[in-house]
Order: structure tokens, then C-alpha cells, then sequence
């Protein structure tokens, strides 16, 4: 049974909860997109492990994992999680795969990300200045440096004195900024190579041959639908494709291999960042739902922000994905609630909205229709089964998945 799982709002859905739990049922974890701009928080034996780049189910022992070909990595950062899973005796040198044409992050991605952020003056997108955008672009214009260039080091040489020629124009023309030196850089990145080397591997072949050796895969989804460079918010979104389509092209297996596709949302809304985001709460509310959901990114510690379950997106996202069922975390941070909202559509006009409108101006000017439910004013926190949560919490979301499911 191959499975993706993926974020079916704007990131941050509690994927890697889900991820964990399911892990124990896979034998490969494979991360498909993204970068180290993700952070997929496990709790475990009461430790915390935040995971940015290594897919969050290798803390279940004896799994692989593989980070694919549509991952930009940041070496830095991912030798930063290998050290963290060999504190946990994770025997990480034989778990954990890395795509030969995995596209690599230089400081001079981050550092344009963060140029570009300020230059944008009232239309910053809110990045998380990791360098994932610039990495993206390079790989699109078709000269990126991928992870077997680091290996050959003659070729790397050609490619990032290339490269770093014409970021430092860039930065002395457009920003009148100080150029990078190639020496340091080419050194500390021969070092990336020569330390990642024995993790690297083709990863359409690894996964052609643990599909042939009847292994099940579990593709961990980043970010989430809303921030699909295609399908999300669009210009206030990721680089990369977070939906389900993802995972075929970024880890190099064909749609016919999935077998499952799993949405989470949470049973409100958050985003981090930028952009239009109808259920958003007014600030009394804001401030409690955050405060008890513990709602600050797991990358760079930023205020989300917190809204109603907004079920036009959810529909959006399991139409796109093709969900063929829902997951729902965090219902008990409502559990204070004495009213819960559930957005059904939106009103822009006058007219109603079925359909998440493609022109972000219209969704800025979106009016959500809200069904009201009384809330369930209990503890729901040690609830294992469906059946056993109170009347008033089943009966939102059933509000909630009525409204979803009028895609299906
Ligand atoms: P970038 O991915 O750093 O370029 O940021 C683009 C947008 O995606 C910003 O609004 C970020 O806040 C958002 N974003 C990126 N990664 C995550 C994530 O893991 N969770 C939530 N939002 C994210």
C-alpha cells in the first residue's frame, strides 16, 4: 500500500502526527518537495523532534528514508538533523537515502531570498528566508547544482563559479550589495559532499526496487495545498508543488504507484505569512486559539495566524489531491469553545462562491457564510474513537465534511 499524505490547508495541518502514526505501517518515508523551510514537530517518549528536512516517520526504527529528487537541500541543516537522529541511536547512515538529483541551497539563495523580501516593499510573500524560492528558480532556468555535482568536484567547480559570477552581478547591480567568494564556499561544499556521499542514492531506482520487493511507501507531504505554487494562494505561496501530483514527479515514481491519498486539516485554519485568508479571526479570538494551539512556526517561531475551518478550501484540496479520506487534528483546542464556526462557501458580490476563485483580490474581498454550532465545552483530549466524541463535536463536523464532500 503506497500512501501520500498531505497538508490540505496552508501548512501546519499536524501532518507529522499523522505521519508517525502511519510510519509504523510503511517500510519507506519519502519527503517529495520542499525544503527545510517545512517543520514537522513529533512528540515522542516526551522528547520533541522538529524535522525539516529527514521525513519525520525515521524515528520509527528499522524504516528508510528517502529525501527525493523534488527537495532543494541546505547541507547545513540536514548535517544538523543527521547529528540529532544519532543522538536518538537511529542508525541514520543506513536509514536515511538522498536523491542524487535532489537540487542543493547556496547561502547566495538565502541570501537573495532575503533581498528579494525587502525589496518587495508591502508585497512581501512572508518567506522563510531558507533560500527554497531562489534554489527553485535556478533549477527552473536550468542551471541549479544538484547533490552528484557536489560529487564531482572538477564539474561543481564549473557550475558554481558560473553560478556565483552571476548572482554577484545581481547583487552589486540590483542591490548594492558585497560579492561572495567562490574559495570558501567550494571548499565547505566539497566538504557537504564528501560527508553526504554514502547517503546518495538514485532514487527512482531505490524505489523501483522496494516497490519490487513489496515494500509500502509513505510519501510525507510538506507545506500544505494553499501553498502549492500552482493550486495555492498564488503569489503568496511556496515554490514547489505541495499537492498530491508532488510526489510523482518529485521522488520519480508513476501516478499508478499510489495507491491512497490522505488530507489533514486542522479543525480550525492557520497560515504563516502573507496573503488572503478569509476565516481569519478577529484578535480577541486570534489570541486565545493561538495561545492554546500553540500556534508559532516550527521553522522560524512566527505568530500564525488563526481562523474558522474553512471547508471551501478543504474541498479545493481534496478535489485537487484526490483525498480519499480526511484526517482532523487538534479538535481539542476548541474545546474551550462555547461557539464553533464552520465556513460552508463564500459570498463575494452579492454572488455566492463554490469554487476557491482564482483572482486573490476576490478572495481578499471574499465574505465567508458561516453555519453556527454550539460547542461541546469538554475535555476531548484522551477521545480514541469517532463515536465516543461529544454530540456537538460530531455535529460540526459533520457540518464541515457535508460541505467538503459535495465535491466527491
Ligand atoms: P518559502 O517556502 O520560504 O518561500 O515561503 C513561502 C510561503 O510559504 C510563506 O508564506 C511561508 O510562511 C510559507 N511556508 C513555507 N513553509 C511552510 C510550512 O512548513 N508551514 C507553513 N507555511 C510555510
Amino acid at each position: 500500500m503506497n500512501t501520500v499524505i498531505i497538508g490540505a490547508q496552508w501548512g501546519d495541518e499536524g501532518k507529522g502526527k499523522v505521519i508517525d502514526l502511519l510510519a509504523a505501517d510503511a517500510d519507506v518515508i519519502i519527503r517529495y518537495q520542499g525544503g527545510n523551510n517545512a517543520g514537522h514537530t513529533v512528540i515522542c517518549d516526551q522528547d520533541e523532534f522538529i524535522f525539516h528536512l529527514i521525513p519525520s516517520g525515521l524515528l520509527n526504527p528499522g524504516k528508510l528514508g528517502l529525501i527525493g529528487n523534488g527537495v532543494v537541500i541546505d547541507p547545513e541543516g540536514l548535517l544538523k538533523e543527521v547529528g540529532q537522529l544519532r543522538g536518538r541511536d537511529i542508525d541514520v547512515e543506513n536509514a536515511l537515502k538522498i536523491s542524487d538529483i535532489a537540487h542543493v541551497i547556496f547561502p547566495y539563495h538565502k541570501k537573495l531570498d532575503q533581498l528579494e523580501e525587502s525589496s518587495r516593499e508591502g508585497r512581501s510573500i512572508g518567506t522563510t528566508g531558507r533560500g527554497i524560492g531562489p534554489c527553485y528558480v535556478d533549477k527552473v532556468a536550468r542551471c541549479g547544482i544538484r547533490i552528484v555535482d557536489l560529487l564531482n568536484e572538477p564539474v561543481f567547480a564549473e557550475k558554481l563559479r558560473h553560478n556565483l559570477t552571476e548572482k554577484n552581478r545581481l547583487f552589486k547591480l540590483l542591490y548594492n550589495e558585497a560579492p561572495m567568494a567562490f574559495e570558501p564556499m567550494f571548499e565547505q561544499y566539497c566538504a557537504y559532499g564528501r560527508t553526504l556521499r554514502p547517503f546518495v542514492v538514485n532514487g527512482v531506482r531505490f524505489l523501483r526496487e522496494a516497490m519490487q520487493q513489496g515494500k509500502s511507501l509513505l510519501f510525507e507531504g510538506a507545506q500544505g495545498t494553499l501553498l502549492d505554487l500552482d493550486h495555492g494562494t498564488y503569489p503568496y505561496v511556496t515554490s514547489s508543488n505541495a499537492t498530491a501530483g508532488g510526489a510523482c514527479t518529485g521522488a520519480g515514481v508513476a501516478p499508478t504507484a499510489i495507491d491512497r491519498i490522505i488530507g489533514v486539516v486542522k479543525a480550525y485554519t492557520t497560515r504563516v505569512g502573507e496573503g488572503p485568508f478569509p476565516t481569519e479571526f478577529p484578535p480577541e479570538l486570534m489570541d486565545s486559539v493561538r495561545t492554546r494551539g500553540k500556534e508559532f512556526g516550527a521553522t522560524t517561531g512566527r505568530p500564525r495566524r488563526c481562523g474558522w475551518f474553512d471547508a471551501l478550501i478543504a474541498r479545493h484540496a481534496v478535489w485537487v489531491n484526490g483525498c480519499g479520506s480526511v484526517a482532523v487534528t487538534k479538535l481539542d483546542v476548541l474545546d474551550d469553545m462555547p461557539m464553533i464556526q464552520v465556513c460552508v462557501g463564500y459570498r463575494v458580490d452579492g454572488k455566492d462562491v463554490d469554487q476557491f476563485p482564482s483572482d486573490m483580490s476576490v478572495v481578499a474581498r471574499c465574505e465567508p457564510v458561516y453555519e453556527t454550532h454550539a460547542g461541546w465545552m469538554s475535555d476531548t483530549t484522551a477521545i480514541e474513537r469517532v463515536e465516543d466524541l461529544p454530540k456537538a463535536a460530531q455535529a460540526s463536523w459533520k457540518c464541515a465534511d457535508h460541505s467538503i464532500a459535495t465535491v466527491r
